[in-house]
């Protein structure tokens, strides 16, 4: 039978009875009892701030994503504040970075006083199109900042090329995409320096927390700095070594990340395989049972590509539904599907256009994507019942909005 033949259900934005009867959030963290225990060890240990957790979770982290270091930070924005230091952007500087990311991306490059400079991005995975990268390059550009949109890695090798040509810095934010990987090897490898989010909607976490990964001594260096005031030293180095002196050689922040949450970030990362794996498991669930329903695009996948999934971002064929995505949208929340939007484009937000003068239409590809997506329910959490109930409500509503 097809589709189009089943006569439509009553939708719960009409008065129907919902799919689910409580909300499925679009992601949620998981904690274990080995969790809260090497939290509370911790708490009852000398040091809640940077002690002994902090180095082991950069180093196992490091050796996870197959960088020679890796340099944790009170959050992924903060790591993309350093990362953009490192890089050395400065006022009259540029990066070349996607409007298809949560501002943070963006917002590390005005916090160095720098400038932002959009491309388009690729219509299938909406990350960077390389080729609109290389149009926006300028004497002023000094870095180029991808991200990893969803968890599909960016298209590193033409990408890493343009840069050595032109002499830039590449910073990937992978706050999608820990456990992803391109060509075979693993997202935090790669760019000059990779930054990861520990938010909890995220493959681990550690409640708020970020982290870098490089395998660029010098970069090491700044990043451990510039998250500790700009000191070169921190307290229990000191303790050690029975000194009380230092100095301060950068300007820094207060942006460590303490041992309380360092030792959940180790603990979880014990698990990243596992979540992975149930993050694969969930989307290829999703794209076997979404591919026959009309009105629904499943994410394309490239055949280089590894994603790790953090998202699951469907676009509607709107020229197949009667309604637009607003109201696929709100019928969703009305079955209690907790789907979400990723993302408004950057270059659209009353901030940026107030101060760059940005329009609509300045970046087609982003823009027509965003009038047709809709994140759906990703956690490693999930049961197959949360996802069979998912797969329920999209066809229930798309065969009540077919055209
Ligand atoms: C692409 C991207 N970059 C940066 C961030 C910021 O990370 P955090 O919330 O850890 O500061 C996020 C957070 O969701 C993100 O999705």
């Amino acid at each position: 039978m097809s589709a189009t033949s089943i006569s439509p259900q009553l939708l719960a934005i009409n008065g129907g009875k919902p799919v689910r009867a409580a909300l499925l959030p679009y992601g949620r963290q998981s904690l274990d009892e080995a969790d809260i225990q090497a939290v509370v060890d911790v708490l009852r240990s000398d040091w809640l701030t940077t002690g002994p957790k902090v180095q082991e979770f950069e180093e196992a982290f490091a050796a996870r994503v197959g960088a020679a270091h890796a340099v944790s930070f009170s959050s992924g924005t903060a790591a993309l504040h350093a990362a953009a230091f490192a890089a050395g952007l400065k006022a009259g500087d540029e990066a070349i970075t996607t409007p298809m990311t949560f501002a943070a991306t963006a917002n590390c490059v005005l916090y160095q006083g720098a400038t932002p400079v959009f491309a388009d991005v690729s219509a299938d995975t909406l990350n960077l199109d390389p080729e609109q990268i290389t149009k926006r390059i300028s004497a002023k550009t000094r870095a180029i900042l991808l991200v990893d949109y969803a968890g599909h890695p960016a298209d590193l090798t033409p990408i890493l090329e343009t840069a050595r040509r032109h002499g830039l810095t590449v910073i990937e934010d992978a706050c999608h995409a820990l456990g992803a990987e391109y060509r075979g090897k693993r997202v935090g490898g790669l760019a000059d320096m990779t930054v990861f989010s520990f938010h909890p909607v995220k493959h681990i976490t550690t409640g708020e927390g970020g982290m870098v990964a490089t395998s660029n001594a010098k970069f090491a260096e700044t990043l451990r700095h510039f998250r500790n005031h700009g000191i070169s030293t921190d307290a229990r180095q000191r303790q050690r070594a029975g000194q009380w002196h230092y100095e301060m050689v950068l300007l820094g922040y207060n942006y460590r990340l303490p041992d309380v949450a360092c030792a959940l970030g180790l603990q979880q990362l014990k698990r990243l395989d596992v979540n992975l794996a149930r993050r694969r498991e969930i989307a290829a669930f999703y794209t076997a049972a979404l591919r026959d329903i009309p009105g629904i695009i499943p994410p394309t996948v490239r055949a280089e590509a590894n994603p790790a999934w953090h998202l699951y971002p469907i676009r509607l064929d709107l020229e197949k539904l009667t309604a637009d995505r607003g109201q696929v949208f709100r019928a969703l929340r009305a079955e209690n599907i907790g789907v979400n939007v990723h993302y408004i484009p950057v270059h659209l937000h009353p901030y940026y256009q107030d101060r760059f003068g940005f329009r609509s239409g300045d970046y087609p590809v982003a823009e027509d994507a965003y009038e047709r997506l809709l994140s759906l329910p990703m956690f490693h959490g999930m049961i197959r019942q949360d996802a069979e109930d998912v797969v329920a409500a999209v066809s229930k509503v798309c065969l009540a909005y077919s055209r």
